[in-house]
């Protein structure tokens, strides 16, 4: 079947997947659920986890009708050429190391199946060069029992080409006042058709690890995860984001801030100097890389 611009797809093959998965349990047997047409995996998961599934369930797809992005936005992908998934999650550590530990497992996958060097857009978009590639939404939610469950939702742009929005698109688009937040895709970054079983046997494995560390490192200490591991996660996400040392816009919704975006504290608030020389703390917001 053709898709954008000519690319030919095929569905994403399970058992290819189920092959290169070297998991301790995440996605392993009755936790890997594929539904070829999907409304959004995230509302998948988060249904499934509050019906009881266990940490590790993880949804695919090849394509989402309704696909969740961060702040409201829709998430548009191209049938058959993505990498669409959902991860039911249930953290005893805050939620903010999630977003840490997923935007790494994404670099780092990236870079084990297709070589391709990407960083880290505060809070976690990924980007090769200053083109977005991948985009993270994490939901949370309680179960019965109050306790907390996260989804990790993970959207890649794999094969074919970037998404050309339509007109109504990039007018109702809060991505496009902003610099730096266009599109790209690893075959285009890469050169070649890449893999998206290779990609989410990679990126299940680092989600998995790094999660397991995580909750390990919270059961022993019953603190709030200053240990060593969330300490190396932390330095590894500020190490990874391209944001750090440079001009920056942050929208956040109808308001627009500039300045220079010079650290990230410990909770992964990002410290911006504005231009009267003020030290702003950004919890959420878009954040665009002004070319002039
Ligand atoms: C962003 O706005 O950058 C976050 C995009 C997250 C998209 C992924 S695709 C798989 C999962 N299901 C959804 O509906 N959204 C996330």
């Amino acid at each position: 079947m053709a898709g954008e611009k000519g690319y030919t797809y095929r569905a994403l093959d399970l058992k290819e997947i189920q092959n290169q998965l070297h998991t301790r349990f995440f996605a392993n047997d009755d936790r890997l659920i594929f539904v070829p047409i999907i409304d959004s995996t995230n509302i998948r998961a988060m249904q499934l986890a509050r019906m009881g599934a266990g940490e590790g369930t993880v949804v695919l797809t090849d394509s989402q009708t309704a696909g969740k992005g961060r702040l409201g936005r829709r998430w548009v992908d191209v049938s058959g050429c993505n990498v669409l998934s959902s991860t039911v999650l249930r953290p005893s550590f805050p939620p903010y190391l999630l977003v840490m530990l997923a935007s790494l497992a994404v670099v780092d996958a990236i870079s084990e199946t297709c070589d391709v060097v990407a960083t880290i857009k505060w809070p976690n978009d990924v980007l090769v060069g200053n083109r977005k590639v991948a985009g993270i939404l994490i939901e949370t939610s309680h179960d019965h029992n109050g306790q907390l469950i996260a989804i990790m939702g993970i959207g890649v742009n794999v094969n074919g080409y970037p998404l050309q929005k339509s007109a109504d698109e990039i007018e109702t688009s809060q991505d496009e006042y902003l610099p730096g937040t266009q599109a790209t895709t690893l075959e285009t970054e890469s050169g070649y058709t890449v893999s998206r079983e290779a990609l989410i046997a990679s990126l299940l494995q680092h989600i998995e690890s790094s999660y397991l560390a995580l909750q390990q490192e919270a059961q022993e200490t019953v603190a709030t995860a200053q240990g060593s591991i969330s300490r190396l996660v932390r330095e590894q996400w500020r190490n990874q984001l391209s944001t750090l040392g440079r001009p920056i816009q942050v929208r956040q919704g109808n308001m627009l801030l500039s300045g220079v975006a010079e650290d990230v504290n410990d909770d992964g608030e990002l410290l911006l100097r504005d231009h009267s020389g003020n030290r702003v703390t950004i919890s959420w917001g878009d954040i665009g890389y002004p070319t002039t």
